[in-house]
């Protein structure tokens, strides 16, 4: 089977009957499922693998995540964060704050 084949088997039904998605990030070569509606920073696999969270509320910008591919697979990025991100010196275009990215499919990121 193919890595992507893999991947997307891995995006298939929980046997709770919740979607899952898969989230990589290919700097690592780290890779978690996850269900569908999670918030990034809800998931412990992603502060293991070295994201940094703070106060969890779009307001620190320590989070700060670029995503690489699959960004129409995460909640839609509102006027607020855009304008936190542009203040942050990153294009709102690419980089989010993953505390404000609820996942609806697979993405691959990496922490600015
Ligand atoms: S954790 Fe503070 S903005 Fe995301």
């Amino acid at each position: 089977m193919t890595e992507e084949g893999a991947l997307q088997e891995a995006a298939a039904l929980a046997p709770s009957g919740v979607r899952m998605h898969t989230v990589r990030i290919p700097g690592t070569g780290e890779q978690f499922t996850l269900p569908d509606g999670a918030y990034l920073s809800d998931a412990a696999e992603l502060e293991l693998a070295g994201l940094i969270f703070g106060c969890r509320a779009g307001a620190c910008g320590i989070c700060t995540i670029e995503i690489v591919s699959g960004g129409h697979n995460v909640s839609r990025q509102q006027d607020g964060e855009r304008s936190f991100v542009a203040s942050l010196g990153y294009s709102p275009d690419s980089v989010r704050l993953a505390c404000q990215c609820q996942l609806r499919g697979d993405i691959e990121i990496r922490q600015c």
